[in-house]
């Protein structure tokens, strides 16, 4: 059971979402919405669905993952109503709901049917969620404009939610510490994976996003996303990128470790982690996320330079040249919620110098973002800069001595206070 303080805090969570959502519905003309937790879809040509996580905003006012067929009405001036899919059914259980305050805020009933439910007096209605299941639901279904003004709800997070994610935050590094001795222990990826999770207590499928586990050469693929059931023989590296939900909250912490006898390595990842840490000093209000992005290439050059990587150039022609991008070539993070690349990131397009950032906005206090910088040795970037004319300033036997090391991140995820920042990652 959560403590008092945090149920406490879900209820002023509760009260705060039905204001925003009463003027969302207001501006966008609605009178009530209808949404929907969803439901897994079945593989094709397979009788076997896909594992269930539950609808953003269906999250956002219940954090109840995991279940299908469930609707939540909200109307101004009244008290919101879930109806929770619990059928008689001897092929599948139900999941018993734990008695808690917020059911003192939301009206709870239980339902037999996956359909919508009838509702009394809905006036103008709007209904949202997976449009497959919203065939013959009463209703506009998926107003743009209303999605929208929804997911800016999300943006600021109250401080329900932000307890909530400090709280994945620290169940997701017990986990980052079971790898690590895992690691350290020789084990498969597939052996620090079960580390992992047996530290974390969380199914796989359970976890906000597959965790990213890569040992040597694997580390350098941004989305790795195989277990080697063998251990490698020789640890050079492990990056390991994962993550845990906590009442549908999620973390996403990402750390690199050089095995024994890499000096090179771990001076890079030494020297990766200290220009981390001075980006997440910069987190603060007012402070254009793109500048983070920016300032990561610059700490990212002058790491370059400093380990003898790149000689030959001052770090702002390490930036022109593009070689920043071929060691660092994703966005410096995003926003983080109860979807681990949470909604409303990008009012306007990334600039052309960073097109995968999935963040363009200037920060306020309530904002959630991750500050994950890399540095890797990816061969498909490398190699047409070894042989183009700036190869000439690459240190091409250090680069294929670390090119089985893989490659570096280290993320943290950080809250954007009144006067500057929360590192909730390094809290502890
Ligand atoms: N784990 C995915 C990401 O860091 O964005
Ligand atoms: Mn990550
Ligand atoms: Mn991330």
């Amino acid at each position: 059971m959560p403590d008092k303080a945090l149920l406490s805090l879900q209820l002023d969570h509760l009260k705060e979402l039905q204001a925003r959502y009463e003027s969302a519905l207001a501006d966008q003309g609605f009178d009530s919405l209808l949404i929907a937790s969803g439901a897994a879809p079945y593989r094709y040509g397979d009788d076997q669905a896909w594992h269930f996580q539950g609808y953003g905003p269906f999250l956002h006012w219940t954090g109840l993952t995991g279940r299908e067929h469930c609707w939540l009405w909200l109307r101004a001036g009244h008290q919101p109503v879930l109806w929770l899919h619990e059928p008689v059914d001897f092929w599948h259980a139900n999941q018993p709901l734990a008695e808690e305050p917020w059911q003192t805020f939301i009206e709870v009933r239980s339902s037999q049917s996956p359909e919508a439910p009838v509702l009394d007096d809905p006036g103008s209605l709007a209904v949202i969620g997976d449009p497959a299941l919203l065939d013959n639901v009463p209703g506009e279904p998926n107003p743009e404009n209303l999605l929208r003004a929804l997911d800016e709800t999300r943006v600021r997070k109250t401080p329900y939610e932000i307890e909530c994610l400090a709280h994945a935050n620290a169940l997701a590094l017990a986990g980052h510490r079971a790898a690590r001795d895992a690691f350290a222990d020789g084990e498969s990826e597939f052996g620090i994976s079960l580390a992992y999770q047996q530290a974390t207590r969380q199914r796989e499928a359970d976890a906000p996003y597959h965790s990213i586990i890569g040992v040597n050469d694997h580390a350098g693929t941004l989305h790795y996303q195989y277990y080697d059931t063998q251990p490698p023989g020789h640890s050079r590296s492990l990056l390991i990128d994962a993550g845990v939900r906590f009442r549908g909250y999620c973390s996403d912490i990402t750390r690199t470790t050089a095995g024994p006898g890499e000096s090179h390595f771990a001076a890079l990842v030494h020297g990766l982690e200290r220009v981390q840490l001075r980006l997440c000093d910069m987190v603060a209000p007012g402070v254009d996320y793109i500048d983070i992005h920016r300032k990561a290439h610059q700490g990212i050059a002058a790491l370059l330079s400093a380990t003898g990587l790149v000689t030959g150039l001052e770090d702002y022609e390490i930036i022109e040249q593009g070689i920043t991008r071929v060691f660092f070539p994703h966005g410096i993070g995003h926003f983080l919620g109860v979807q681990v690349h949470d909604v409303a990131g990008k009012p306007t397009p990334p600039p052309e110098d960073a097109p995968f950032l999935r963040l363009t906005r200037q920060l306020e206090p309530g904002m959630v973002v991750t500050i994950e910088p890399g540095l890797y040795f990816i061969p498909s970037l490398l190699d047409p800069l070894l042989e183009g004319k700036v190869g000439q300033h690459l240190n091409q036997e250090l680069i294929n001595r670390l090119r089985g090391c893989g490659g570096i991140r280290i993320e943290d995820n950080v809250v954007v206070t009144e006067t500057g920042s929360r590192n909730l990652t390094r809290d502890g």
